[in-house]
């Protein structure tokens, strides 16, 4: 019989925190591109819960959260049949790697993490070893799967550096042992800023909830928020720098619509900005009603999330082993 030739796919890894509620922002500048990336990768999707107790978290809304943001990934359409969807808390190889990848990382380049340094400013109160160490974790997520590339935000972009240099020194050390891993930032990705001060990033975390959109925001609400959107008084529907709150809204509509920014400025020439915030807030609710129909179908299916749950790691749990395994012999650990 003739062979098949066999082209590995690359392999892709990207995680999610499951703190709060997932915006616009999360959905158009990730989560999308994650379902798209499905039909030419080897994907593996994460929820990063062990990352999200580096900010000190109530333990029942993070039970509640990890379980509502695996319905709301289904929802969105990462599919467990095409890509490893899993919970990091629950394959154990992510905390064991961190442990050996800590000691290849020295504290001076921890130190230099601008998330870290940002974050240490704006808790003050609580500035625990593990927010320091967070993209050393990170780092684990990444290598144990010996991903080819990571899509993540521009936030992201030192962490998935410093994996690289880890995993670059560890190979040095050790021999080969870790892919090294590639950022990938989708050409698609929409940077969404907030409703109200559109110079910032969308975040679920603004004190303003008209800020953000979440995914679950009814549609009602979605029109209202984008009908209070923040914009200027040119009375003009163009993509120009000083325009950031209509740049906005025009990416966020070009996002959805799949039209481009000259399409949409023809498409509203002479049109207020009350007409076109309304079309974005109807464009927006609409492309997220199936979203949201999906969800609550999900919810009420509990045992189905957590069979999810349990194949997902099962899944990650035997692909990490492999290079846990690999691992602990070069580093010189007895094997049981
Ligand atoms: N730190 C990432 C964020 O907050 C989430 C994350 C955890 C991640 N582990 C990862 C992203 C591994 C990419 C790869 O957005």
């Amino acid at each position: 019989m003739e062979q098949q030739p066999t082209v590995r796919k690359k392999r892709i890894f990207s995680a999610i925190q499951p703190t709060g509620i997932m915006t616009l922002g999360n959905y158009l500048g990730a989560v999308r591109n994650w379902v798209e990336m499905q039909d030419e990768f080897d994907c593996i999707y994460s929820i990063a819960n062990m990352h999200a107790i580096t900010v000190r978290q109530d333990p029942k809304e993070l039970r509640e959260n990890t379980l509502r943001l695996m319905a709301l990934l289904l929802a969105c359409g990462i599919d467990p049949e095409r890509s490893v969807l899993f919970v990091q808390s629950q394959v154990k190889t992510h905390a064991e790697l961190s442990w050996v990848l800590n000691c290849c990382t020295q504290f001076g380049e921890l130190s230099r993490m601008t998330q870290f340094k940002d974050k240490s400013a704006r808790h003050p109160e609580n500035i625990n070893a593990g927010l320091f160490d967070y993209p050393v974790l990170m780092a684990a997520d990444i290598l144990l799967y010996q991903a080819d590339l990571v899509p993540v935000g521009d936030d992201q972009r030192q962490h998935v550096e410093l994996t690289r240099n880890i995993a670059q020194r560890f190979n040095t050390l050790y021999g080969q042992t870790f892919v090294l891993p590639e950022g990938y930032y989708p050409k698609l990705a929409a940077r969404v800023m907030s409703l109200q001060d559109p110079t910032k990033k969308m975040s679920k975390s603004d004190d303003n909830p008209k800020a953000f959109i979440s995914i679950l925001d009814k549609p009602e609400t979605i029109l209202k928020k984008f009908r209070s959107a923040v914009t200027d008084s040119e009375a003009q529907i163009c993509y120009r720098e000083g325009k950031e709150g209509i740049n906005n809204l025009m990416s966020i509509y070009s996002a959805i619509t799949g039209r481009t920014l000259q399409q949409i400025t023809d498409e509203f020439a002479g049109k207020g900005y009350g007409e076109f915030k309304t079309a974005v807030g109807e464009a927006v609710a609409e492309a997220l009603r199936p979203v949201q129909e999906r969800y609550e179908a999900y919810r009420q299916d509990k045992a189905y999330l957590e069979g999810c749950c349990r194949k997902g790691a099962e899944q990650a749990l035997r692909l990490s082993q492999r290079t846990l395994e690999k691992v602990y012999r070069k580093v010189g650990f007895l094997s049981l």
